[in-house]
């Protein structure tokens, strides 16, 4: 991604918000539009859930909020500036994602919850308290050699943790960030309903004062967003608070009230 030539100071605290401006994209060489003529803004602090069918275009707005991507058309802002002005490791620090694909880094409990961080700014207290509010303290202090244990099962002396904890030093490594931005999209595919719950709400939790993205199409699990975005190829067709979109009686409920015949 090229870098500005002259590079806006990025917003701490941000205070106007992050805008979608008529955001459209199409992945290179790809016939299909990804993304629409996408408009939204989100309030600093303001909690916000994606929700909609595979394929409908939830990741790809992310992958653009973090410059993976720039929009073929439209703009990205924040604070009313095109996030193509600001420095890209600025934009990139402000944002931390816990995503579907996320990576097993085959290091240690301690470095798995750090990487990402100047390590001068690291020491073991810090670390521990970011995994005691993501719940993995326990589960880190269970393993022979504590923080120091290698995760993953690639090395020899690797322990395998299961998909929720991995999840949680995820969750651990974007609170040590301190970001203002915090994603979390679809973590949820290989956890038990209980566990997803824990995950959600110590996200919402820890993502107090600052902007949260979550990403699911399981709709029991975005009900507690301040607001609800429908997504379907690539825009947005319903929003509004979980009531406001029962009410409204579209395909959010429509989709709602199958989910949860499973349930009962
Ligand atoms: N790297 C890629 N290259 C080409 N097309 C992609 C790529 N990633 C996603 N797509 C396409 O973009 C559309 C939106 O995908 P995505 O944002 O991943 O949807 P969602 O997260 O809602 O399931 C889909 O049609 C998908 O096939
Ligand atoms: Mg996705």
């Amino acid at each position: 991604m090229p870098e500005s030539s002259h590079p806006k100071q990025f917003p701490r605290p941000i205070t106007q918000g992050l805008t979608f401006d008529r955001v459209s994209f199409q992945y290179p060489h790809e016939e299909r539009v990804a993304i629409r003529d996408f408009t939204l803004t989100i309030k600093p602090c303001e909690h916000v859930a994606f929700v909609g069918a595979n394929g409908a275009g939830k990741t790809t707005l992310v992958k653009l909020l973090c410059r993976f991507y720039d929009p073929t058309g439209g703009r990205i802002t924040i604070d009313g500036t095109d996030i193509r002005d600001y420095p890209i490791a600025d934009l990139r620090g402000a944002v931390s994602g816990i995503f579907q694909d996320f990576v097993k880094f085959q290091l240690s409990a301690k470095d798995n919850i750090a990487l990402g961080v100047r390590a001068s700014d690291v020491d073991l207290a810090t670390v521990t308290q970011a995994a005691k509010q993501a719940g993995v303290h326990e589960a880190i202090e269970r393993l022979p050699k504590g923080y120091e244990s290698l995760l993953g099962k690639l090395f020899d002396g690797g322990h395998e943790l299961s998909i929720g904890e991995w999840q949680k030093v995820a969750l651990a490594r974007a609170i040590l960030r301190d970001s203002q931005i915090l994603i979390l999209d679809e973590p949820t595919s290989a956890m038990d309903a209980k566990a997803e719950a824990e995950l959600i709400e110590r996200f919402h939790e820890l993502a107090q004062g600052r902007i949260a993205i979550l990403i699911s199409h399981r709709l029991s699990t975005v009900k507690m967003a301040d607001r609800i975005f429908v997504v379907d190829r690539g825009q947005i067709i319903e929003q509004g608070t979980h009531d406001d979109l029962m009410r409204q009686q579209g395909l959010y409920a429509t989709l709602f009230l199958t989910q949860a015949q499973h349930y009962q």
